[in-house]
């Protein structure tokens, strides 16, 4: 199959942030070459400047998935140029740099330097943050996304996904400006921001208070925002959130989804994305297999299907 130009063996790709494929050449050498679970591979977060992230503790776990407050710690987009992006272009797959500014002028630095790059096969653009310049978190407001793509889009002929905000009113506004305004694809959704208390303390728990709510507990979110955003533009969606088996990535595709990525579950299960590959190649292939698995199969007594 191909998104936006580019070949992949199949539909499933890793979330942003939640796989580490340096870490994981160094654990597996060879084996990761010659099983590379996704299709492609996304980074995680780069941003201009070197980032520490938040102060700990930054995980805890929920009984349907986790809050993290990691807060983006990275090297930063030169030592990133220097040490990373020659490791990760040996991976087996076309690699997708995620990357994100504090300004508009931040992000026109980062998507000039990755999109002339032979390196990379597509730029995703991470909008969940404010721009210090308004105040406004970027990709929550269709004006701002508007004005960052008009800045970044001239910058590369690669495609640039725009990776959307759960926290927007009204994601679909946000993608509609975003493909006016030349996004190749978008993707979503981001996490949710929550927070749990210390037990014993009562006190929050996270070192920076809230963090992002991510894994099953969002994927209903992901299904109705997937299915916003299909309705309101035409270019390609990568689906995410929550999905931890081939059930929940085809679910994603029917919402709307073009491709699925996965990010918590490769936590619990660093193959989840092989898995989920060949789960969703065996459901698309037979629909009936999935009948009477999983959520759908728990009939709610006396449920009416309005959201009003
Ligand atoms: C530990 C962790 C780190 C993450 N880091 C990033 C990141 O660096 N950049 C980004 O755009 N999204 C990041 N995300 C968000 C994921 O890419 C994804 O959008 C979200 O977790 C929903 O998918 P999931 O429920 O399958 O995890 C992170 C998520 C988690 C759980």
């Amino acid at each position: 199959m191909t998104f936006c130009g580019i070949d992949l063996s199949s539909p499933i790709l890793n979330a942003s942030g939640t796989f580490d494929a340096i870490a994981a050449q160094l654990a597996f050498g060879e084996r990761l070459q010659e099983n590379f679970p996704f299709a492609a591979f996304v980074s995680k977060t780069v941003t201009l400047a070197p980032r520490e992230g938040n102060p700990p503790p930054r995980l805890w776990e929920l009984p349907a998935g986790m809050i993290n407050s990691i807060g983006l710690p990275n090297k930063g987009l030169t030592r990133y140029l220097e040490e990373d992006l020659p490791r990760l272009a040996q991976l087996p797959v076309p690699l997708f740099v995620n990357v994100m500014g504090f300004s508009r002028d931040e992000l026109v630095e980062l998507v000039g330097a990755f999109g002339e790059r032979s390196e990379v096969a597509a730029v995703e653009l991470n909008v969940s943050c404010p721009n210090v310049e308004t105040g406004l978190v970027m990709g929550a407001d269709p004006w701002e996304v508007s004005k960052l793509l008009d800045r970044v889009r001239p910058l590369t002929e690669k495609p640039l996904i725009v990776k959307l905000t759960p926290s927007a009113s009204d994601v679909a506004a946000v993608a509609i400006a975003a493909q006016s305004a030349g996004a190749s694809a978008l993707s979503l959704i981001n996490t949710i921001r929550g927070m749990a208390l210390d037990p014993r303390s009562g006190r929050p728990w996270l070192g920076a208070v809230t963090g992002g709510v991510s894994g099953p507990a969002v994927r209903a979110v992901a299904l109705a925002q997937v299915h916003a955003v299909r309705t309101a533009v035409e270019i390609p969606i990568i689906g995410m959130g929550g999905v931890a088996n081939g059930r929940d990535a085809l679910n994603l595709m029917l919402a709307g989804a073009d491709l699925v990525a996965v990010g918590t579950e490769s936590f619990r299960d660093p193959a989840a994305g092989a898995r989920i590959a060949r789960e969703l190649a065996e459901a698309r292939a037979d629909p009936a297999s999935l009948a009477g698995s999983g959520e759908g199969s728990r009939k709610v007594r006396g449920f009416t299907p309005s959201g009003c």
